[in-house]
């Protein structure tokens, strides 16, 4: 077991990347047409890294949006970062790959060991991608394949890596991720309690289960923040009133409500908006 990540969720520094015009009009969605309001999305956005940057002081590497890639702002889809070591990914959707770039240059001037995915066989989305601290669930989704599975066990080969496939939603992480250590979100959905059962089949170890009403809400962001302790990111009262009560209940927390209207439209999440970065590993 590496020691690079021996406190779950301790983070020094987030790569962020801003909204483009075109996201409204161009970005991918997998069904709907509820339009984007560009403005509010923004506002969102940026109360999102403002509490990454201001209340929990992490240093924000906030890379300018391209027009001409509509689903730049969710850079977690572009890496796959642990301990001192990036693999920048081969995204699903070839629209995407180029975002990859402007990753790469933020992770390298942080001195990381990137490692790129460069067989044309191989597609991952870091969406997919769910490190409980343990271990990696690697979904098999529509963005993400088995060539992808295996480059990723090659390049952690610390970690076990499991794979899990996915249905009914976009990505792994759309309805599944850590809460704190040990702790998996888990949506209600039989898509979502069908891959917990796979995960939960596959794995050595043993997690205890937040299970949230909707879905969407078990997509949010843990932090162990000095000072602070637990801090948890989580889709708003507002947003998701009966899974916001299971978040209230957790003890010992720092819970941070985060309105995410806009970006989910396009099938976006919490977690999609940052690559979380441990410089002090
Ligand atoms: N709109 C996010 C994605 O489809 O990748």
């Amino acid at each position: 077991m590496a020691s690079s990540v021996s406190v779950f969720g301790t983070c020094t520094h987030a790569v962020v990347r801003d909204i483009p015009d075109s996201l409204a009009a161009e970005a991918l969605r997998m069904g709907g047409d509820e339009e984007v309001n560009l403005e509010k999305a923004r506002r969102e956005h940026q109360r999102y890294t403002q509490v990454l940057s201001s209340e929990l002081g992490l240093q924000l590497l906030q890379l300018p949006a391209d027009p001409a890639l509509p689903d730049c702002v969710f850079v977690e889809d572009t890496a796959v970062v642990c301990g001192d070591t990036a693999l920048l990914t081969r995204p699903g959707a070839p629209s995407r790959r180029p975002e990859v770039e402007a990753t790469k240059k933020a992770l390298e001037g942080l001195n990381f060991n990137v490692v790129e995915m460069t067989d044309e066989a191989a597609t991952l989305d870091g969406g997919d991608i769910l490190f409980t601290g343990k271990e990696f669930f690697v979904g098999l989704s529509k963005r993400t394949n088995q060539r992808g599975a295996e480059i990723l066990a090659d390049v952690f080969k610390d970690y076990a890596v499991s794979k899990v496939t996915v249905t009914g939603t976009l990505h792994l992480k759309s309805f599944c991720t850590m809460a704190g250590p040990g702790l998996i979100a888990i949506g209600s959905s039989e898509h979502a309690q069908r891959a917990l059962q796979i995960m939960q089949e596959m794995s050595d170890h043993r997690y205890d289960k937040l299970t949230l009403p909707d879905d969407q809400a078990a997509n949010c962001v843990y932090l162990n923040i000095p000072n602070k302790g637990h801090v948890l990111l989580h889709r708003t009262a507002q947003e998701f009133p009966n899974s916001a009560k299971v978040f209230e209940k957790l003890k010992d927390y720092t819970l941070i409500p985060v309105c995410n209207t806009e970006l989910a439209k396009v099938d976006g999440g919490l977690t999609c908006c940052s690559v979380l970065l441990n410089k002090r590993a």
